[in-house]
Formats: C-alpha cells, sequence, structure tokens
C-alpha cells in the first residue's frame, strides 16, 4: 500500500469542483484524509522548492497561495503512479480525455490539481496539509 497526496488547486476550488474530483479519485483509492487550507507564501515556496530559479516558479507561488486549495491523502495499490495517470499532462491541453487536468484544467499554470511523483516528494508534500499523520 502507498500514500500519496493530492491537492485540488485554488483554480478548482474557486470553480466550485471539488465534489466532482473528489468523486472520481475516491472510486479509485482509499480517502485517508481532507484538509483545506491557505497555502501561506512561505509554505508555496517551501513545497514547490525544486522548481525555484525556474521563470515559472514566482507565478506559481503567487497562485498556490492565493486562496484555499484543498490536501487529499490517498491510499491504494501503486498510488502515486496510478494518480499521475489519473491527474493526466501538466498541460490541460496535452492531457487525455477523462483525466482531471483534461475536465478540470484550464492552462499549464491553472491545471486543477497537483499529484505526488515519488515516493519522497509524497513523504515531503504530504505533512503540508496533514503535520500530525505519518506519511
Ligand atoms: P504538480 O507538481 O503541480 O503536480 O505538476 P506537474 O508535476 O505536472 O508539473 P511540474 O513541472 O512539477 O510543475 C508544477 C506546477 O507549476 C506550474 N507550472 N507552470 N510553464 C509554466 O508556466 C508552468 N510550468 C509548470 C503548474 O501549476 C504545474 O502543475
Ligand atoms: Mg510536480
Amino acid at each position: 500500500m502507498q500514500r500519496t497526496l493530492l491537492i485540488i488547486k485554488p483554480d478548482a476550488v474557486k470553480e466550485k469542483v471539488i465534489g466532482k474530483i473528489i468523486s472520481i479519485v475516491e472510486k479509485e483509492f482509499t480517502i485517508r484524509g481532507i484538509c483545506m487550507k491557505t497555502l501561506t507564501v512561505e509554505e508555496a515556496r517551501r513545497f514547490y522548492k525544486v522548481h525555484e530559479g525556474k521563470e515559472f516558479y514566482e507565478g506559481l507561488v503567487q497562485f498556490m497561495s492565493s486562496g484555499p486549495s484543498v490536501g487529499v491523502l490517498l491510499e491504494g495499490e501503486n498510488a502515486i503512479h496510478k494518480l499521475r495517470e489519473l491527474v493526466g499532462s501538466t498541460d490541460p491541453k496535452k492531457a487525455k480525455p477523462g483525466t482531471i487536468r483534461n475536465m478540470f484544467g484550464t492552462t499549464v499554470r491553472y491545471n486543477a490539481v497537483h499529484a505526488s511523483d515519488s515516493p519522497e516528494s509524497a513523504r515531503y508534500e504530504i505533512p503540508f496539509y496533514f503535520p500530525e499523520r505519518e506519511a
């Protein structure tokens, strides 16, 4: 069993599609936790530290701290890879039909959701939304 973090980003929260996205992932994984919070600028910086220095980093940090987002802790067999597949390409225009970003994303920045990309990332990311939980 593997755990991974899905984040419903501020664009999708504003679009009021939290329920739709949760109902899609609920069919494929066991939901272990749900937490709505607005990341501080400092938290968003640390969360996306791997992208520090890239041209999209500052815009991404502003976006992710611009309003409430929803962390969803998911569990399942091969959950990290399976969730990335279900989320689709970073650019919603390139994301396959049936993927979450194809359905709810608009641009490469405003792409509705985040998903952990490795066990190390999941361990790093889960405590941002579930600090009390073992990753
Ligand atoms: P994520 O980390 O959010 O799950 O997305 P990802 O792995 O598919 O993509 P990544 O390369 O890690 O990028 C992180 C987030 O930064 C924004 N982004 N903007 N060229 C751009 O303007 C650009 N590139 C990336 C997106 O919100 C992306 O999800
Ligand atoms: Mg990423």
